[in-house]
């Protein structure tokens, strides 16, 4: 029970010990005690206690975050699903049966994500598509290799570092903006290594949904619904999701037969067709024609970046992701080293856990901004120093627990980034092969363009990139490690995650929601593996985010489910504004995937070589209305 801080917690929050849910194996003793027990209680102060709804006590919201869990009893959750053999989690229920179905065809992790990667450009074309980029984690079982695919957008050769100074809207908007997308390239690099299924059978889904049609999902429609005039505006967009002149409203059904032929090829003659061939030529004529750079060349002189994966310890767990160009891995690392380190148990009279996680972050986002593309900048010194206990040591002791600081404090050199959309899929097939995809199109359907002739749309991915003499709005000078280069890809908050528990498979995570993206993904782990809470109770969890500048703790204020509203209580608010903070709620927060892998015990203490297959929960986060999908 050293985890679990022993009765410390239980009754502070009125955690029963009977979650039906809750995995025998996390509840044990570990060697690590004080750590655990000094993140537990930030957790547990701070993240637990978060959710009390106003004017409720604690456990009064605790049993409700768990009555909506379905994990209580009352009823299953269509976000959350248990197999012994394999899951696959994404933001869209289709989809993720997709990958499922990969998966019982006798599929590798990496299969399933191929196929329901693809799905998801069809049916969440706001945020995915193989116009845009992505960074995929694969950790192979048996031998325990993990591997990082860098598929992220690239600048185009004729790019240059001032090409947005005459025109600074362009970087975001209009075919300009458009980054070398690497998507496919990525699908196909992953899967020429660890597929066992034809190519082809992963598009058969993806085709006939933008054939013959598919329902738009209310998150869908959320985005259409806020991206209007955007849409309206590019003959593209308009022809697929407004042909009636209005966006397509949830339950309508959308049709891009453009794409469906364009997969199709891509299917048949492999990634070639787009990669310099037909498809690739279309593609590239349609950007150009609206105003984009890039060129057949390009796309035929994409590389993806094959790596071993990042590895990062902390509080007792290891996380596999992926190296710099992502700021993801390392700033998790650095937030959760510098936590884990309090020793004291103080703070688990409040909500400090709060404050402190708050902290936390803001160090850790001005120090990411030294980061950038390693293939341009040799940012090897900043990734040793955010990995290291003994830095997080140093940011520790400019934590005060009774103030947070105006934005200099914490040292920011440079403007922060500001990315944007994505979408995150986890999938653990059954020989626990694990993948983490994170993919991307950048902003709401990237660019704000379609190319007419393949029905792709294209990313915005550019706007992530620091420029010089641009004027930022934290008034701070541009990041120089993120100027824009021919071939350079930009930084980026994407956070795909393996994590590991002495040697084995403990879980697959990530997120979707741009520079909030670190925060969420550190919050659900805390919540799981550090407080014990069920998985879908470590995701459903109200979350906080900071952004540096402005210098405002955004909280989630989210009407749940069934209706339900879960905000920050006064007494924490209270509690935050006594420390200088500024809140602001938000019910627009960063979405989450999460894979839960049960150990047993030997596997907890043992670290033996023997692959172990436990059970497995998968959680699609209901932000976004997603459902995973088990065999
Ligand atoms: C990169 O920087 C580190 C120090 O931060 C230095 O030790 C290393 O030699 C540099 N590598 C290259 C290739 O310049
Ligand atoms: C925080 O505590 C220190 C003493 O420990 C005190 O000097 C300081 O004024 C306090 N700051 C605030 C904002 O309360
Ligand atoms: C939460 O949102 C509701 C509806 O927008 C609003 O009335 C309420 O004041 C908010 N609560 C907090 C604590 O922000």
């Amino acid at each position: 029970m050293a985890a679990r801080g022993g009765g410390l917690q239980g009754p502070l929050l009125g955690i029963g010990e009977d979650s039906p849910a809750a995995p025998q194996g996390r509840r044990s003793s570990r060697p690590w005690t004080a750590l655990a027990i000094a993140a537990a209680l930030l957790a547990l102060a701070g993240v637990v206690l978060f959710l009390s709804s106003a004017g409720r006590g604690v456990g009064a919201a605790w049993d409700e975050q768990r009555r909506i869990s379905g994990s209580g009893g009352v009823r299953p959750s269509p976000h959350e699903v248990e197999s012994a053999e394999g899951a696959a989690a994404a933001d869209d229920a289709r989809c993720s049966g997709v990958g499922a179905a990969a998966l019982r065809a006798g599929g590798h992790a990496v299969d399933a994500a191929v196929a329901a990667a693809l799905c998801l450009g069809v049916v969440h074309p706001m945020s995915s598509g193989v116009g845009g980029g992505a960074f995929i984690v694969v950790r192979d079982a048996a031998s325990g290799e993990a591997v990082a695919f860098d598929a992220q957008e690239t600048a185009p050769a004729a790019a240059t570092p001032d090409m947005y100074a005459r025109d600074p809207p362009s970087k975001c908007k209009g075919a300009l903006a458009m980054g070398v997308p690497g998507e496919l390239a990525g699908l196909h690099t992953a899967w020429s290594r660890y597929g066992r299924l034809p190519w082809r059978d992963h598009f058969a889904p993806a085709i006939r949904l933008a054939r013959h049609g598919y329902e738009v999902v209310p998150y869908v429609a959320r985005a259409l619904k806020k991206t209007e005039r955007e849409v309206l505006a590019d003959p593209g967009l308009r022809a697929v999701f407004a042909p009636e002149g209005r966006v397509l409203a949830a339950g309508e059904t959308c049709r891009n037969p453009a794409l469906a032929d364009a997969l199709e090829r891509v299917a048949e003659e492999g990634v070639a067709a787009f990669y310099g061939g037909p498809v690739g030529e279309s593609f590239v004529r349609d950007v150009r024609a609206a105003g984009g750079i890039v060129t057949v060349d390009d796309l035929r002189g994409y590389k993806v970046e094959v790596s071993a994966a990042m590895r990062a310890d902390a509080m007792g767990y290891s996380f596999l992701g992926m190296p710099p160009p992502s700021s993801g891995t390392v700033g998790m690392a650095l937030i959760l080293n510098t936590l884990g380190g309090y020793k004291s148990l103080e703070f688990l009279k409040g909500f400090l856990g709060v404050h402190r996680l708050i902290e936390a972050i803001k160090h850790m986002l001005a120090i990411r901004m030294d980061l950038g593309d390693p293939d341009y900048v040799n940012v090897s010194g900043n990734v040793a120093e955010m990995l290291s206990p003994p830095f997080a040591d140093k940011i520790r002791q400019r934590i005060v627990d009774n103030t947070t600081f105006p934005p200099g404090y914490y040292f920011p050199k440079w403007s922060q980034l500001r990315d944007h959309g994505t979408s995150h899929l986890c999938v653990v097939d059954g020989d626990r092969n694990s993948v983490a995809m994170t993919t991307t199109v950048n902003s709401y359907f990237g660019a704000h363009v379609l190319s007419p002739s393949t029905g792709i749309v294209v990313n915005n991915e550019m706007d992530d990139f620091s420029v010089p003499a641009a004027r930022t709005p934290d008034h701070l000078p541009p990041a120089p490690a993120n100027f824009i280069a021919p071939g350079k890809r930009p930084l980026s908050s994407m956070t795909p995650l393996i994590i590991l528990k002495n040697g084995q498979l403990a879980g697959v995570v990530g997120g979707s929601g741009g520079t909030d993206i670190i925060a969420t993904v550190t919050q659900v782990f805390l919540n799981h593996f550090i407080v014990g809470l069920d998985p879908l109770a470590a995701v459903q969890h109200p979350r906080v985010y900071h952004r540096l500048v402005p210098n405002v703790v955004k909280y989630e204020n989210y009407t749940v489910v069934d209706g339900e509203v879960i905000a920050l209580s006064g007494e924490a608010r209270e509690f935050m504004e006594q420390r200088g903070h500024r809140l602001e709620s938000t019910d627009s927060g960063a979405v989450c995937q999460f894979i839960v892998h049960d150990l047993p015990e030997p596997a907890a203490s043992g670290g033996g070589r023997s692959v172990f297959r436990g059970k497995l929960t998968a959680v699609s986060d209901p932000r976004k209305g997603g459902s995973p999908a088990g065999l």
